[in-house]
């Protein structure tokens, strides 16, 4: 199509013209295209065919009318001489209905003596006299062939000399009538046979466009039911052909449809299952941070602020020292807690000293907490990352480590940083008794895998995560 675009392109009349054929024939209907392209054919064909063979007959027969005109023609010379020699003007009038009974296409004959005078013939009503000039019985060259039109038909008029012309001359009158009704006959017979064609031509058409546009119909519903939102409809296939064909395609792109849809409903719930959780654990948060406020350093400082007043009224040296050193202790275990709080809430040296220092604190921190639990942590980040990937990067290995101890049992941890091809590499791994993190995920409750997964999914990365009885490692990689 597109070759015989740019070839039309180059003769703007007949775009032009193909263009508005186009907007007619591609606007109307399959059926309507097939039984145009099958009614053309067959009435082209029909009629060509008939046409040329009405054109063969008419010249075959003519043909051999004339062949047979000139061996009449010759016939009656050669059978006048007798009578004309002897005279004979009923003789020669026998002879000539005889001929004209004999042979049914000849519709007139007689003969003139050599001045051109009627001497017999077969006219019942009279001798029509025009009929003497209508072929020259002057010529040199016998016979002599002059068709013309008469008002039986068109009619073929032969002169053969009697004896070399000295009795006389033959003419014999054919007539083309019976060729005529014949060609005609048959002419119609092959249009009525072309009629019958084309009508089967119609009921196969019609059948044929039945076969074909009821699967695509189908199709095109099953469409819209689709575009409706029902994705359980499929398309059926009724042949093992092209539109077959289209419409396993056709289903199997609603099947996809379906998955990545059920794949968007999970994961929608899941993050909303996500936020609920976020959100709980954000007031917990908040709770245990306000407890800790009250019970651990409002409680410290209320001592302290008593520990004050009752040192203002403290005279004894000793016992000042004394109360001065436990208020001193008590300052410095809130400021302790005040220090892990915040440094729980958000670790200021991520900000100041970066990933690697914040993990080696962290790290140092986990093992105090679990003393039962080594860890291993090696860090080759060649330089500082960016804020973001530093913070999502440090709570995906602080939640997998956490994990690991709170989970597995395990009694090593190793915890790996790299970098390679543009990406930072976390690897977390523990030799506990392992899990089935798909299990874990669709089990719902599941907020810190989630957050690991969206952490890096936000930045471009992914987490993967293998167990087995011998441990679980945790994958993390994020872009740069
Ligand atoms: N390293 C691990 N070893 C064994 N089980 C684990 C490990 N990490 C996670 N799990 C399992 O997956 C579940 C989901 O983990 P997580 O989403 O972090 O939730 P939570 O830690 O709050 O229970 C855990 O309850 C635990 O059963
Ligand atoms: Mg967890």
């Amino acid at each position: 199509m597109s070759t015989l675009t740019a070839y039309l392109q180059r003769y703007p009349r007949l775009n032009a013209w193909f263009n508005r054929w186009w907007d007619w024939a591609g606007a109307v209907g399959v059926r309507t295209k097939i039984l145009g392209i099958v009614l053309t054919l067959t009435i082209v064909l029909g009629l060509g065919v008939t046409w040329q063979v009405r054109l063969m007959m008419t010249y075959t027969l003519i043909a051999e009318l004339e062949e047979r005109g000139v061996s009449i023609a010759s016939d009656l010379a050669a059978r006048s001489v007798d009578p004309i020699l002897l005279n004979d003007t009923f003789a020669l009038y026998e002879l000539l209905t005889e001929i004209q009974t004999n042979h049914n296409d000849v519709a007139y004959a007689f003969v003139v003596d050599p001045q051109g005078r009627v001497l017999a013939h077969t006219f019942e009503g009279g001798f029509p006299v025009e009929l003497l000039t209508i072929n020259s019985i002057s010529g040199e060259d016998f016979p002599q062939q002059v068709r013309y039109m008469s008002n039986q038909g068109i009619m073929h008029d032969f002169v053969m000399p009697i004896f070399n012309g000295r009795s006389g001359f033959v003419r014999v009158g054919m007539n083309e009538e019976r060729i005529q009704r014949v060609v005609n006959t048959v002419t119609g017979q092959m249009l009525l046979t072309t009629l019958l064609v084309a009508l089967i031509g119609i009921a196969a058409a019609t059948f044929l466009t039945w076969l074909l546009t009821r699967p695509i119909l189908q199709l095109v519903e099953t469409t819209r039911q689709v575009g409706q939102g029902n994705l359980n409809v499929r398309a059926a296939r009724w042949a093992n052909d092209e539109i077959g064909t289209l419409a396993d395609a056709f289903n199997q792109m609603v099947d996809d449809l379906k998955a990545s849809q059920q794949a968007i409903a999970e994961k929608e719930a899941a993050r909303t299952r996500l936020l609920a959780q976020l959100i709980n654990a954000q007031e917990e948060e908040r709770r245990r941070i306000a407890r800790e406020l009250h019970d651990g350093v409002g409680q410290a400082l209320t001592s302290i602020m008593v520990g004050v007043k009752l040192l203002g009224q403290t005279a004894d040296g000793q016992t000042f020292a004394q109360k001065r050193a436990e208020l001193r202790q008590v300052a410095e275990e809130t400021l302790h807690s005040v220090r892990l709080l915040s440094r729980q809430l958000r670790p200021s040296v991520l900000d100041d000293l970066g990933l690697v220092a914040a993990l080696e604190r962290y790290a140092a921190e986990f093992a105090t907490t679990y003393p039962n639990l080594t860890v291993d942590l090696h860090c080759h980040l060649p330089h500082r990352l960016d804020p973001p990937v530093e913070i999502t990067l440090y709570r995906i290995v602080q939640e997998a480590m956490t994990n690991a101890a709170r989970h597995s049992g395990a009694t090593t941890l190793s915890v790996l940083l790299s970098t390679r091809d543009g990406r930072v590499q976390a690897i977390i791994e523990d030799n506990g008794r392992g899990f089935d993190p798909a299990l874990a995920r669709r089990a719902g409750n599941s907020v810190g895998l989630h957050s690991m997964t969206e952490r890096a999914e936000l930045l471009g990365g992914q987490v993967n995560i293998e167990s087995g009885s011998d441990g679980t490692t945790v994958y993390v990689e994020i872009p740069q």
